[in-house]
């Protein structure tokens, strides 16, 4: 099994080493423009091989021909926000970018599932499906993974209970209009709702839609990378493996939820092709409502979105 991460900044190494280390692959190719940058970190991972006991094969390039015959390839080229910055500032520059190393991936693995994590996240999804021309279930972006996992932090963290006890879910855009949803918490056992006031609660989902900016705050330069990368790779383990596990992604929507033909935040079934299907959770009528405002907000810039390239 070989995995292709295309670029070597914080988010996409930090991926290769969680690969790498989770040992399901027998390759992990990275590649930069930055020469000699992929080239040292990989080599410097290598040698880590020995201590942290496995054996996957990392290899850096600044040249596209190392990825051939990828199965799965992820996408973190692309600059990453400043601070005061939103997403979408991103998009032209990261679109001519995504747009470029999509190209370049297709030459050599045709038949790989790509995995998009560049921001402005929804529309770069978007941008490498048409770019591609690849059936829209190999192309999965990575948002809901992480949202979810910043939800259930700011849960636990309010609770005093485990993150590993909080049950959530995140869904619609990796952005203003990002859905997470209250109904469906359960900490421990108990509804959220059960636990925390409505006050409490309104806090936390906006914490959690804040939750990169206050990291990209913090940082001064660059973004976010731990958690991220966390969540990429956990996505690229359950589609080697074909795991059918179901993780809140960015996917192609056919009429769910009502909404259709638009890449989304939704949960979804992974698998070797991709998207396996999408899963409809029982969502509160604001809820489900505000999903369908997320979708119509990225309708319009998914649409144009090769406009940028
Ligand atoms: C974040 O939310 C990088 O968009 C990513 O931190």
């Amino acid at each position: 099994m070989k995995i292709t991460v295309v670029g070597a900044g914080f988010y996409g190494s930090t991926t290769v080493q969680r690969i790498a280390e989770a040992g399901y692959a027998d390759e992990v190719t990275m590649v930069d423009i930055i020469e000699g940058k992929p080239q040292g970190l990989a080599l410097d991972m290598m040698q880590s091989r020995p201590i942290e006991g496995f054996t996957t094969r990392i290899v850096g390039s600044n040249d596209y021909a190392v990825t051939a015959g990828s199965d799965v390839c992820v996408i973190t080229a692309g600059l990453p926000r400043k601070p005061g910055m939103s997403r979408m500032d991103l998009i032209e520059v990261n679109a001519k970018i995504v747009g470029d190393v999509t190209r370049q991936l297709m030459a050599t693995s045709p038949d790989a599932v790509f995995i998009v994590v560049s921001n402005p996240l929804d529309e770069m999804t978007a941008l490498c499906a048409k770019v591609s021309g690849l059936p829209k279930e190999r192309i999965i972006g990575q948002a809901g993974m992480l949202d979810t996992a910043r939800f259930k932090h700011f849960v636990s963290e309010a609770t005093g209970v485990s993150p590993l006890e909080v049950e959530a879910i995140t869904l619609g855009s990796h952005g203003e209009t990002m859905v997470p949803v209250p109904s469906l918490v359960k900490v421990g056992d108990k509804p959220l709702r059960d636990v925390l006031d409505q006050g409490q609660i309104d806090e936390i989902v906006q914490k959690t839609r804040d939750g990169g900016a206050e990291i990209v705050g913090l940082l001064k330069t660059g973004s976010a990378y731990y958690a991220p990368s966390s969540a990429a790779a956990k996505m690229v383990e359950a589609v080697v493996q074909d795991s059918g596990d179901v993780m809140p992604v960015c996917a192609w929507v056919e009429g769910q939820y009502g909404i259709k033909d638009v890449y989304l935040g939704v949960p979804a079934r992974l698998g070797r092709g991709g998207i396996a299907g999408i899963v409809e959770l029982p969502l509160a009528d604001d809820e489900l409502e505000a999903l369908r405002t997320a979708a119509e907000a990225v309708r319009t810039k998914q649409a144009d979105v090769d406009s940028f390239l």
